[in-house]
């Protein structure tokens, strides 16, 4: 196990799933870690369990986001990392997505990490600091994964991607300043994702709890699904390991290198069938 003493780290949706194993594989190996998630009651409870410091802000306010990054930058000292984790999900094609569901899916999927990252980069180099960023993508951030094909993510696919873009983005900027991105890949990680994302869909008005939002799985081999979930801690203990070894893309799941390498075959098809320019 690595040796975190000493270090500090900010997670975002830090009351759940990922975020939630990520603080403890972080506790469990020294680090002080600052907890926020927009559930409060369930954020406070989670950060109790761990004795770690939280406050509640929801990632799609910038001006929240500012204040957020302020406050754990107070409380713990200087942050060594940002985990810019918190994510929803709302099933369905784009082609009949709401407005209202676009909007919630960017502001936090994308919008979300974009907050974090600036107002963590302006701390660190306010104070001539490196660190480390790890932002939370998918496996939809390298492809449309083959087995769900079926089952319409788009805002989804779309938030995922940007999340791997703006990493790819700011890892050339700030790899001369001392500060690394990464980009966690998951594949399946057992997780309350689609609840809590109802939930927060119905606090802003975008849903109601007589009108969730879930995907058909009827299509899906859900026998081979079910053998893919991975517990959010074995998902945070990977994405530790890859920070240590210094990947910008740490998968969790051997499957999602099939699914990127089909996308590169179809990038090599379209030079093959076009010839040399
Ligand atoms: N579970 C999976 O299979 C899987 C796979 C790939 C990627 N991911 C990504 O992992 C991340 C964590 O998801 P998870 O699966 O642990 O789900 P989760 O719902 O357990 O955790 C997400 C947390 O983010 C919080 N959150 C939602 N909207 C927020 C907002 N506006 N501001 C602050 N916090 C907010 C939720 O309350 C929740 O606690 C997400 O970015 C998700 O897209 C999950």
């Amino acid at each position: 196990m690595d040796d975190w003493r000493g270090r500090t780290a900010l997670v975002t949706g830090a009351a759940d799933g990922i975020g939630f194993a990520l603080c403890e594989a972080l506790v469990a190996r020294g680090a002080r870690v600052f907890m926020s998630d927009v559930a409060a009651e369930r954020l406070k409870e989670r950060a109790a369990s761990l004795g770690a410091a939280c406050a509640p802000c929801d990632v799609s306010d910038a001006a929240a986001v500012d204040e957020l990054v302020s406050r754990a930058w107070s409380e713990l000292g200087p942050l060594d990392l940002l985990c810019a984790n918190a994510g929803v999900i709302v099933p369905g094609s784009i082609l009949d997505a709401k407005q209202a569901d676009i909007d919630l899916v960017l502001g936090v999927n994308v919008w979300g990490v974009v907050h974090a990252c600036r107002a963590f980069v302006r701390r660190m180099r306010e104070t001539g600091r490196g660190g480390e960023m790890l932002l939370t993508g998918s496996e939809h951030s390298l492809s449309n994964p083959a087995y769900l094909r079926s089952v319409p993510m788009h805002l989804y696919n779309l938030s995922k991607h940007a999340v791997l873009s703006i990493g790819d983005s700011l890892r050339a900027e700030l790899e001369p300043e001392g500060i690394r991105v990464s980009v966690l890949c998951p594949g399946p990680v057992v997780s309350g994702l689609l609840e809590n994302s109802n939930a927060y869909r119905a606090s802003r008005g975008g849903g109601t709890k007589r009108d969730p939002s879930s995907p058909d799985l009827s299509d899906v081999d859900t026998e081979r699904l079910a053998k893919l979930y991975m517990p959010a801690s074995r998902a945070a203990e990977i994405a530790l390991a890859g920070l240590r070894a210094g990947a910008f893309v740490i998968p969790t799941h051997a499957f999602e290198l099939e699914d990127a390498e089909a996308r590169f075959r179809d990038v090599r098809a379209g030079f093959e069938l076009l010839g040399p320019s």
